[in-house]
């Protein structure tokens, strides 16, 4: 039986999953999508053509791979189709390598317009997407979730409309825009039909593949310090994109985990509302959004950004299991004269290295740092960790020593090829 490696973000979302799980794609048959919905924006470029996915893990790029949306992401329905769409134009293989769990929820208008609602009833905003994904989870935890293999039963009709009643009675008491149920109606008997071929029981498959010991990877979505119970509460989003929701949100059992990959960046970045303790108000916090082109792939936010915190991140190895690290954006922090990584918070005068989401000692941490040299010139042919000038080998040996775990691959651009991978 193959084990299956696993992509996590290690920090707020944004690190690089798309295109660490697109790397190691090239030699996998399958690669899960278990969490989220479409809050996820993951930015992958191959030969120079950019690709945005939202809900197609980024398996599906190497044209080879099996890609399953397993049974914990949200699907919006129209979004995902016009990913297909995007996708087959381009001359990717969708039709032959997508599989949509029948046990994943579906995301219905209403649940977009309740998301809007709620934020704007909130003191302090969390900033979501507004894609809809918190109502939607609320509704399959409440078990009144519609699921996909619902669009296809005699009853869905009956289902929808109970859903949609049930929505519109509070738009209206909240003067907020109603849905119209037989549009809704028609627009999503549509979309079935369409995602009728893709739609199965994706935990069996799963398996089967797993006892031909066939290679699988599962690519996460969102992050550590955005997981439900893990994270900066209530400044999450409103599943488990950790290990845990790697489980659940496919069909794995504990003994199926081999490797797990938690993804950084060379420096971090956050968008949305909530605690952010290595964040830089400041001009370098503009220097790296630009650099790095910080710029949301799904709502197209300016993403907060700051520097590297490495308390955080062995919290995030801790609640993982995480045994490699991918960091990506090396090539970024490299052209910066000197850059800092925050090795230790200083809490209430005493330095500490252990991490907690409590909110109360987030608001007090403040980052101790220790300063690296840059200037590392043009990194993007590196290919070995030889290749690398002596400034960036001393900040990748220091990070390793800190957290006792292997930066296994080294994203030097944003080019699939652009990657250093370790033995
Ligand atoms: P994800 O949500 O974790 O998949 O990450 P995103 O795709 O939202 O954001 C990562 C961004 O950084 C994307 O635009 C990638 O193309 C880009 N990127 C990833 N790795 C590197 C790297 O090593 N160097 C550079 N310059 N860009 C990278
Ligand atoms: P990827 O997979 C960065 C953030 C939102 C908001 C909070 C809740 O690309 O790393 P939600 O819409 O989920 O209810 O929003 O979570 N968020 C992300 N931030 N990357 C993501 O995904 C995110 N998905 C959600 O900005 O702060
Ligand atoms: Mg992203």
């Amino acid at each position: 039986m193959s084990k299956v490696s696993v992509v996590l973000g290690a920090f707020y979302g944004d690190e690089g999953k798309g295109r660490t799980t697109d790397y190691l794609s090239q030699n996998a048959d399958m690669s899960i999508r278990a969490t989220g919905g479409n809050n996820a924006g993951h930015t992958v470029t191959v030969d120079g053509v950019k690709y945005a996915l939202h809900l197609v893990p980024s398996g599906i790029l190497s044209n080879k791979t099996i890609g399953v949306i397993g049974n914990g992401v949200v699907i919006d329905p129209k979004v995902l189709i016009e990913e297909i769409e995007m996708l087959k134009e381009s001359g990717i293989k969708v039709e032959e390598n997508l599989r949509i769990s029948e046990k994943a929820h579906v995301i219905f208008p209403y649940h977009c317009v309740l998301d809007q609602m709620l934020e704007d009833k909130r003191e302090h905003k969390i900033g979501t997407t507004k894609r809809g994904i918190g109502p939607c989870y609320c509704d399959k935890y409440e078990r009144s979730g519609i699921r996909m293999e619902d669009l296809y039963k005699p009853n869905f009709k009956e289902l929808l409309k109970e859903q949609v009643d049930k929505k519109n009675e509070l738009f209206q008491m909240n003067g907020y825009p109603l849905c119209d149920f037989d549009e809704l109606y028609q627009n999503y008997t549509h979309y079935a039909e369409v995602l009728k071929p893709y739609v199965c029981d994706t935990i069996n498959l799963i398996h089967d593949y797993l006892e031909q010991d066939k290679v699988v990877i599962s690519e996460g979505a969102q992050a550590t310090l955005l997981d439900i119970d893990f994270g900066s509460y209530p400044f999450v989003t409103s599943s488990n994109p950790t290990i845990g929701g790697i489980l659940t949100g496919s069909g794995l059992s504990a003994r199926d985990i081999g490797d797990v990959y938690g993804v950084i960046k060379a420096y971090s970045s956050r968008v949305g509302e909530g605690p952010y303790v290595t964040e830089l108000l400041d001009e370098t916090g503009d220097q790296i959004r630009e650099l790095g082109h910080e710029y949301g792939t799904t709502t197209h936010r300016p993403r907060r950004c700051g520097w590297l915190d490495l308390v955080a991140l062995n919290y995030a190895i801790k609640i993982n299991g995480i045994n490699y690290i991918n960091m990506n954006h090396l090539d970024t922090i490299g052209k910066f004269d000197e850059f800092k990584v925050c090795c230790a918070y200083l809490v209430d005068g005493k330095e500490t290295k252990s991490f907690s989401c409590n909110e109360t000692f987030l608001a007090k941490a403040k980052p101790v740092y220790k300063t690296f040299k840059g200037n590392f010139g043009d990194i993007s042919r590196c290919r070995t960790f030889e290749d690398l000038p002596q400034n960036a080998k001393d900040y990748i040996n220091y990070i390793e020593e800190y957290t006792n775990c292997t930066i296994k691959l080294i994203g030097v651009g944003a080019d699939r090829e652009c990657m250093i991978v370790r033995d």
